[in-house]
């Protein structure tokens, strides 16, 4: 079992462990786990329907092994490209990493609401600190027991990666169909791939099914998260260094993460955020296929396929010369384009389902079928925007299995109230270009209609367009499986 989940299936005792550090603090506490879902809230968090829609801080915590301390919450550079921003309750947040067996599996964060219990931290900042290190320290040492527990009982060694393959993956919409099955057509090959789609889309989840489905998949799945790394420290990450490559460098030497990931593959995930100098190197040791460890000068051979992953428009990045075009070109081989949630509304039931399921026996020892869902909740949820897609929604569902009536009734009240805000609402279709509007007629249309030449003009005629139009349009809104 992979480490993090060890947070999950503790849930309930780290929750009373959470209740009482409120209860006594008046601090609210939420902890996501390793892959940003939602363990625990307490307080004002959890009646605050504290979501993280992207976990921006929370990857950022988990990623960089650092604290973040959010002195002044909507304004702070760190809240910069947060999408709930303008609802943000919160007066300040010490986020901190929370770690087992030196592994990163989660984030905590410690949340006030209100300008008294700001001042009130902010004037005994070491002392609440402190608070907070040995109580972070009290939740690691609980689940290196249980850890130590599980070990001993199951004789088994305790971290393995769980590997996902293209049957873990749920969706059946076309403009998501026409990427997987693209997907499972490259993964046997070496080709590079470059899957872009918004936060939440499942890239990662993708670019792991493609390893599994190749013939490497006995090695190594290497991700690193460009975004998440200092910038001086990405180049060691990387390709490693030897001993003494520069101050601060471990005495033995590191090796990189192209090295760990050879025979295998390696994701380099947010792959805008690398510095240009380091794209220049990267382009060199994709081509070359070897590296050199810093402050060493023989060449590692490399057999290493890579899988980039980004949520920024690359193109337009090109343009400006921040990224450079013969590094895109050598990574953009197959292109995945994920759809946003927004635009596979058929999903939705199927991916409520499936978290359903999945979540059900931690939050309340009931089984699905006993679940009832009110017809308006279906509802609801297929006309929301989704701005944190697929993620939002895992998090929406532990949220309402967490808020459901004894009885199981999931009602419009078991939501998260920022979805239901009619403004937050109001803003995420504000966001909606037309061009964005026209794309997702065409998607729905076609879902509807079906692809092929019955489906396209019965699509076209309810659109409303020509025959010709629907061609030219779904060929820039790139949603031909040839193009
Ligand atoms: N097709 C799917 N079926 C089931 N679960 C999915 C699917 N796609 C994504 N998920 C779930 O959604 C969450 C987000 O997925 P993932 O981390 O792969 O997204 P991402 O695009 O890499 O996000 P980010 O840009 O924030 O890094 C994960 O919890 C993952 O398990
Ligand atoms: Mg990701």
């Amino acid at each position: 079992m992979e480490l993090y989940r060890y947070l999950f299936i503790n849930k309930s005792k780290i929750q009373e462990l959470c209740d009482t550090f409120t209860m006594i603090t008046g601090i609210g506490v939420a902890l996501v786990d390793l892959k940003l879902i939602r363990i625990v809230a307490t307080g004002r968090c959890n009646v605050n329907q504290f979501l993280n829609i992207n976990g921006l801080i929370q990857k950022k915590v988990i990623t960089q092994n650092t604290k973040i301390v959010i002195q002044n919450p909507k304004v702070d550079p760190e809240c910069k490209s947060c999408v709930q921003k303008a609802f943000c309750k919160e007066t300040l947040e010490v986020c901190m990493p929370v770690n087992l067996l030196e592994q990163p599996i989660g984030a905590m964060s410690f949340i006030t609401f209100t300008k008294k219990d700001r001042t009130k931290i902010l004037q005994n900042l070491e002392m609440y600190q402190e608070l907070i290190d040995n109580f972070i320290l009290l939740i690691e040492n609980f689940l290196k027991k249980r850890l130590d527990r599980n070990a001993l009982r199951k004789n088994e060694p305790v971290y393995r990666h769980k590997k996902i393959t293209f049957e873990n993956l749920i969706g059946n919409a076309q403009s998501y169909l026409h990427v997987i099955q693209k997907a499972k057509m490259v993964a046997p090959n070496d080709v590079s791939v470059m899957i872009s789609g918004e936060s939440g889309t499942g890239k990662e989840m993708l670019a792991n099914a493609i390893h599994n489905a190749s013939n490497r998949r006995d090695n190594s799945f290497v991700a690193i998260n460009c975004g998440a790394i200092p910038e001086n420290l990405i180049e060691s990450e990387l390709f490693g260094y030897v001993k003494g490559a520069f101050t601060g460098a471990n005495n033995q030497g590191r090796i990189g993460k192209f090295e760990m990931a050879n025979k295998g593959t390696i994701f380099l995930d947010e792959i805008t955020e690398m510095p240009i100098y380091l794209q220049t190197k990267l382009l060199r040791v994709l081509q070359e296929q070897n590296i050199e460890r810093l402050g060493s000068n023989t060449l590692v051979d490399l057999d290493v396929r890579v899988i980039a992953a980004t949520n920024k428009d690359i193109k337009s990045m090109i343009n400006e010369g921040i990224f450079r075009a013969d590094l895109f070109y050598r990574l953009n081989v197959i292109p995945l384009d994920l759809p946003p949630l927004r635009e596979r509304y058929d999903d939705i039931v199927p991916l409520m389902n499936y978290f359903m399921t999945k979540h059900s026996s931690f939050i309340s020892n009931r089984m699905v079928q006993d679940f009832k869902v009110k017809k308006n909740v279906f509802e609801f949820l297929k006309g929301y925007t989704w701005p944190g897609n697929i993620r939002e929604l895992e998090n929406v569902i532990i949220h309402m299995l967490n808020m459901m009536d004894d009885e199981g009734n999931v009602t419009l009240e078991s939501l998260p109230v920022y979805m239901l805000d009619e403004n937050m609402n109001f803003q995420c279709f504000a966001f909606s270009t037309i061009e964005n509007l026209e794309k997702n007629a065409i998607i729905k249309a076609m879902d509807f209609y079906g692809e092929d030449t019955e489906g396209k003009n019965a699509a076209a005629e309810s659109l409303g367009i020509g025959l010709t139009t629907l061609y030219r349009k779904m060929k820039k809104y790139n949603l031909c499986l040839d193009t």
